[in-house]
């Protein structure tokens, strides 16, 4: 990211009194005002839609989770959800609830069909093909630029969530997507004290559908949220190189000690991550994949520098099994998800060679 560009899109706009925007507690306006209704816009939000959506290149819309930014996308974009079934279990779960309410009409794609974009079929006007890359918690890369042709050939949008990967690694717009998703949740806001998330998209048609959504449905975040949402994108540059750095250390390492086809992390092998690649560097999260769910319930137990907790993206390293959860079956039992976070990189591969040692590997 150029500092440069940075620091002005951190210029909150409106009244400019010091570097950080105002929060804005009103929920009604005085008649004459640009806003009427505090479900409409907010000047919080505003500051957060104008950081977030400078760096993605195209215009945000701030929403109170990646779930309510997802569902604004499935609701007011498509007639046809074409939805990677390599995807966070929620996004999955509530594209079903959609199709099954009649909204729109569901269709899964195959890892194997997005990793050959020339050769989808079936998709057309008014469909919209959503998927993650890096997905979770496999961390599968798919071809995003291959991908934005394929769609605007046979009239399709495509919408990227780039929760893992964020703004700073990887910009799906600039690579041809129309919209793109995120959980500000995670890395945006990056200190596990938020729920948010964010619709951006250049066309100037999908983000007024996108926040009539939000109006409509009143998925709006909390301006205090919204604050700490502008907050955290100040420190996503140095936050997100930071874990990159440290995870690509410890994958490194992973992969010395249990062999490559264990250790799943963008870039690890030749691929679509690295310098000039889609994705700048590898982010933060690593997946192990081990041989059972004993395995990995015994490299688990002794870790106290990575937490136990589910979600990813902030300053706490945290570590979990995902098959453990309902609807996660499609995983793995063996796979543990490691968030890495701002920890020095020695305590944490101290931590995990205790549990590599506790599970005998
Ligand atoms: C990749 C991804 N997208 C979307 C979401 C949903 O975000 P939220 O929990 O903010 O609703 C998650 C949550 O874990 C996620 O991992």
């Amino acid at each position: 990211m150029d500092p440069a560009t940075w620091q002005q899109l951190e210029r909150p706009g409106g009244e400019i009194i010091g570097p950080n925007p105002a929060i804005s507690f009103n929920s009604t306006y005085y008649e004459g005002q640009r806003v009427q209704y505090g479900r409409y816009s907010n000047s919080t939000w505003e500051a957060f839609e104008r950081l977030v959506g400078g760096l993605e290149g195209g215009e945000a819309v701030v929403f109170a989770s990646g779930q309510a930014a997802f569902f604004a996308v499935a609701v007011s974009l498509a007639s046809t959800l074409a939805v990677a079934e390599d995807c966070y279990v929620g996004t999955r779960e509530l594209a079903e609830r959609v199709a099954q309410k009649g909204i729109a009409r569901l269709r899964w794609l195959t890892s194997a069909e997005l990793e050959r974009p020339a050769e989808l079929s079936g998709l057309g006007e008014g469909d919209l093909v959503h998927l993650e890359s890096p997905s979770n918690p496999l961390l599968k890369l798919y071809p995003l630029a291959e991908l934005a042709r394929a769609c605007s050939a046979r009239g399709a949008l495509l919408s990227v969530d780039n929760t893992v990967a964020t703004p700073v690694l990887q910009n799906p717009l600039r690579l041809g997507a129309d919209v793109v998703v995120h959980s500000a949740t995670k890395y945006i806001s990056g200190h596990s004290d938020v729920l948010a998330g964010v619709v951006v998209a250049r066309d100037p048609s999908l983000v007024a559908k996108v926040k009539e959504a939000r109006s409509l449905f009143g998925a709006v975040v909390g301006p205090a949220e919204a604050y700490l949402c502008y907050r955290g994108t100040r420190t996503l540059g140095v936050r997100v190189e930071h874990v990159s750095r440290t995870a690509a250390e410890l994958a490194a390492r992973l992969a010395a000690r249990l062999g490559r086809e264990a250790v799943l992390y963008p870039g690890l092998s030749a691929g679509l991550a690295g310098p000039g690649g889609q994705q700048r560097l590898g982010g933060g999260l690593i997946s192990i994949l081990l041989g059972s769910m004993a395995e990995a319930e015994a490299l688990l137990a002794p870790l106290s520098v990575f937490q136990h907790a589910t979600s990813f993206g902030g300053v706490e390293s945290l570590a979990e099994r995902r098959a453990k959860y309902p609807g996660e079956e499609r995983v793995p039992p063996g796979l543990v998800r490691l968030s890495v976070g701002l920890e020095a990189v020695e305590d944490l591969w101290a931590d995990l060679a205790s549990g590599l040692e506790a599970a005998g590997l």
